[in-house]
């Protein structure tokens, strides 16, 4: 089992990625080698500040540390750090075909009305996400559902490769997608997924959040007048409180219907009080962890450096073979 996984680092670690990705990767980390990165190279296909980059992507590999992900156990490093990324994409855009990227709803998404003013690097996006994964033959990709038809799209490459070579260069990857939290929405709209995009802040918890910020918001997330119900199936047509259901299940790593039958009858006015009461008890410590190493521009760097070291060796071989599979001299 090879686990590669990536977050962007623009925006804050935010409850979504926690409980949708991270948290499975932190499991994952005791199961398989793990390679883990900040897609940074990912995150230039929008317009960017230049700036603020290099400060997100450390941000963010302290928020991860925070969260669990252990440097001595997974690989950890910046993408652009590991230039096989780049060059393998290349390599994949020979096979990736037009008509599969134009059906990629995350470009239509992010593109919007603007379509002709999009960079090439939002359309082709998914094609170097494929490079990720199958630089480094993995097995299982750790992800929410968002990014399900992105793995899809990595299977078809990999396959498509394969069989036009006539070799066996690539490893079809998994996703990995949890049972319950692999959609965690908007507390403002049930309907929209938490997103560090989303102009409001209210629509979701950052893992830097202090207690009053976290419990402000969840006083404040949308929700209907009625109690809780007693199944999931009743929870039909209520978006909201499913997904704060969804949340609190989450956080305590069970099920939706179980956390049901133990406060079904209760409306949000004693829902949510208990549910900002475990938000802050089981964030506090990773954001005590994050402020703590945040300002140390040397620790990180020295583990990303480290990271970058192992995972360019990992995939180099990988590399080697795409080259060699499409008959290119080297
Ligand atoms: P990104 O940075 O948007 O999100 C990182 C991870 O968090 C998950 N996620 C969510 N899960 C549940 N509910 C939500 N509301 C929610 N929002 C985000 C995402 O599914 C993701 O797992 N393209 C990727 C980064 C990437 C990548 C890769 C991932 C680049 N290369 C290779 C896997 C493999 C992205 O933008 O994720």
């Amino acid at each position: 089992m090879r686990v590669v996984s990536g977050i962007q680092p623009t925006g804050n670690l935010h409850l979504g990625n926690y409980l949708g990705a991270i948290v499975n990767w932190v499991k994952m980390q005791d199961q398989g080698e793990c390679l883990f990165f900040l897609a940074d190279l990912h995150a230039i296909s929008m317009p960017h500040d230049p700036a603020a980059l290099g400060a997100g992507t450390r941000e963010m590999a302290a928020a991860l540390i925070a969260s669990g992900v252990d440097p001595n156990k997974a690989t950890l490093f910046n993408q652009a750090r590991v230039p096989a990324h780049a060059e393998l994409q290349w390599l994949l855009n020979g096979t990736a075909r037009m008509g599969w990227l134009n059906r990629m709803t995350q470009f239509k998404d992010k593109s919007g009305k603007n379509r002709e003013g999009a960079s090439i690097a939002l359309f082709a996006y998914p094609v170097l996400q494929a490079a990720d994964v199958l630089l480094y033959n993995a097995t299982h990709v750790p992800v929410g559902d968002d990014q399900k038809q992105h793995l899809e799209l990595a299977r078809d490459i990999a396959e498509k490769f394969n069989h036009d070579t006539g070799t066996d260069t690539f490893v079809l990857p998994e996703p990995f997608i949890g049972a319950h939290a692999a959609r965690i929405m908007s507390l403002r709209d049930g309907t929209m997924k938490m997103s560090k995009s989303d102009a409001s802040d209210m629509s979701r918890i950052n893992l830097s959040d202090d207690a009053d910020t976290i419990a402000k918001k969840i006083k404040k997330a949308k929700t209907d007048p009625e109690p809780l119900p007693e199944t999931m199936d009743e929870l039909e047509g209520r978006p909201e409180a499913r997904n704060l259901v969804a949340i609190y299940a989450a956080l305590e790593d069970r099920a939706p219907a179980d956390v049901l039958s133990e406060h079904a009858g209760k409306g949000f006015g004693q829902f949510k009080p208990a549910l900002a009461d475990l938000t802050v008890a089981k964030l506090a410590p990773i954001s005590e962890r994050f402020n703590a190493l945040k300002d140390d521009a040397n620790a990180i760097d020295a583990i990303l450096d480290r990271g970058a070291g192992k995972a360019a060796a990992t995939g180099s071989p990988i590399l080697a073979s795409a080259y060699q599979a499409l008959g290119l001299l080297r």
